[in-house]
């Protein structure tokens, strides 16, 4: 969902729920014991809970069809899809700027973290098209910085395009690109530190 459409959904929501309460109180005026009345109070309190729902759709959810079959890539795979989901739902409800901004390092941290395992990983096995992944994982980071430079300059409008950037590539990319050195990962051993999510 883009700025525009966040920014006019929210706004028929806002109208939505003021046209059901300005009606609401109108309708009391047919008597307390009138039905309408209180089946606007029962709409009105089962809003939230709608748009809770829609809003959880928005997430990304882990597929089979993103498994690579190696453990420690499908885990920080995993991991990404989550801090996104975490941004996701932060930027939805709106926590303070300090949260968003932390969400986000971790998210920015790991990947590069995550890049890093993926390249080593393709280098122990000689994956023939290594240079052109590592290119692909270099532009995504430069986006990401670029993105992140946008939000902290005009903060409304970049965060939710950094958001459908990142979960757009991420599927991409995981569906696409990692699969495609799979058959050439035999060794999957990594030495190396444990990354603080
Ligand atoms: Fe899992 Fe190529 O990033």
């Amino acid at each position: 969902m883009n700025t525009l459409t966040k920014g006019i959904s929210m706004f028929l929501l806002s109208v939505i729920i003021m046209a059901l309460l300005i009606t609401t109180v109108l309708a009391f005026l047919l008597g307390f014991t009138h039905p309408l009345p209180w089946i606007l109070i029962f709409i009105l309190i089962i809003i939230p809970f709608i748009h809770e729902v829609i809003l959880k759709k928005q997430l990304i959810k882990w597929q089979d069809s993103m498994s690579t079959g190696i453990q420690l890539v499908d885990e920080d795979h995993q991991i990404l899809i989550n801090l996104i989901n975490e941004l996701q739902t932060a930027t939805q409800f709106k926590v303070e700027q300090k949260k968003i901004d932390e969400i986000m390092q971790r998210l920015i941290s790991y990947t590069k973290y995550h890049f890093d395992r993926e390249e080593t990983l393709m280098r122990n096995n000689h994956y023939p098209d290594y240079e052109n992944h590592k290119k692909l994982h270099q532009e995504m980071i430069a986006k990401i910085n670029d993105c992140t430079s946008k939000y902290h300059s005009d903060q409304d409008h970049t965060i939710y395009d950094a958001l459908d950037f990142l979960k757009t590539w991420l599927i991409n990319h995981i569906k696409g690109s990692d699969r495609e050195y799979i058959p050439y990962i035999k060794n999957i051993e990594l030495s190396g530190h444990d990354h603080k999510i």
